[in-house]
């Protein structure tokens, strides 16, 4: 896991734009992990304007989202079809038809589960995955007690979690969705590479026990310590618990890849 402090959350998600950018024209055809979550409409927005003014071609790439509401069709404005609709499909120039996001509606979960599973092995596994980080240590909607192992399946969201979401159902509780559709923590860690971005003072608890702590089942975020390939984009804010921070920042003036990045 590399780890990246950024001054502000204008820059972190700045910066997360720029490696996914990087890793949009190093492979046209790549299979894009994508996310959403307010942390997100920053990253889209950079990503957007580097398709407007930089022509970042986003035509031959293929998406899959992490998740969605169950219950919630995807026309709805508070699918998370819609928000990606809203936010980036319709903003520059993917097809539509190579986008994916579950569907809260279909009526055999299962099926549509083990298909979105074959989609993404169809197109090569996804070479970048993209990821919020909730409250609860989830990635995804992989909510603690979530098998590391786990795949694209039906999860029963945690309170918690609906309580942080709710801005998105006009403040109104009995409007969250009790239930979601997500890929599973087994399914995040195939992907080739993992970016995680986290921004906020609410996340510097749970952040410093995803980076430092022991991987667990209780904070699923916990297994990007396993993966080969990580980087984790944060800012001051949600950094202010780490305890190994001189390190990270030694890291990044003298680790080749940081250094490269950052100049
Ligand atoms: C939701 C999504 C997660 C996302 C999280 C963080 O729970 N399912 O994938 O990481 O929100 O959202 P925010 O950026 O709004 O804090």
């Amino acid at each position: 896991m590399k780890v990246v402090i950024c001054p502000t959350a204008e820059r972190a998600t700045a910066l997360t734009a720029r490696v996914i950018e990087q890793a949009l024209r190093a492979r046209p055809d790549i299979a894009l992990g994508l996310a959403t979550g307010r942390t997100m409409e920053a990253v889209y927005g950079h990503l957007v304007k580097a398709h407007r003014d930089g022509g970042l071609d986003f035509s031959a790439c293929r998406t899959f989202n992490l998740d969605e509401y169950v219950g919630i069709a995807p026309t709805s404005p508070r699918s998370y079809r819609t928000y990606m609709n809203t936010h980036l499909f319709s903003r520059v120039n993917v097809p539509l038809d190579a986008t994916h996001v579950p569907d809260g509606m279909a009526t055999d979960m299962q099926a549509q589960c083990a298909a979105y599973e074959k989609a993404m092995r169809d197109s090569g596994g996804l070479g970048l995955q993209l990821l919020g980080l909730g409250e609860n240590g989830h990635i995804g909607f992989n909510e603690p007690l979530s098998s590391l192992t786990s795949r694209t399946r039906l999860v029963t969201l945690d309170p918690a979690t609906r309580r942080q979401n709710v801005g998105m159902f006009d403040d109104d509780l009995e409007q969250v969705p009790h239930h979601a559709v997500t890929m599973g923590v087994g399914t995040i860690a195939d992907a080739r590479r993992t970016l995680m971005v986290v921004t906020g003072a609410t996340k510097a608890g749970i952040l410093a026990r995803v980076i430092e702590g022991p991987v667990t089942a209780g904070i699923s975020a916990t297994i990007l310590q396993m993966h080969p390939d990580c980087l984790v984009i944060v800012d001051e804010a949600a950094a202010a618990n780490l305890s190994c921070r001189p390190y990270i920042e030694y890291l990044m003036q003298h680790d080749p890849e940081l250094k490269a990045l950052l100049s």
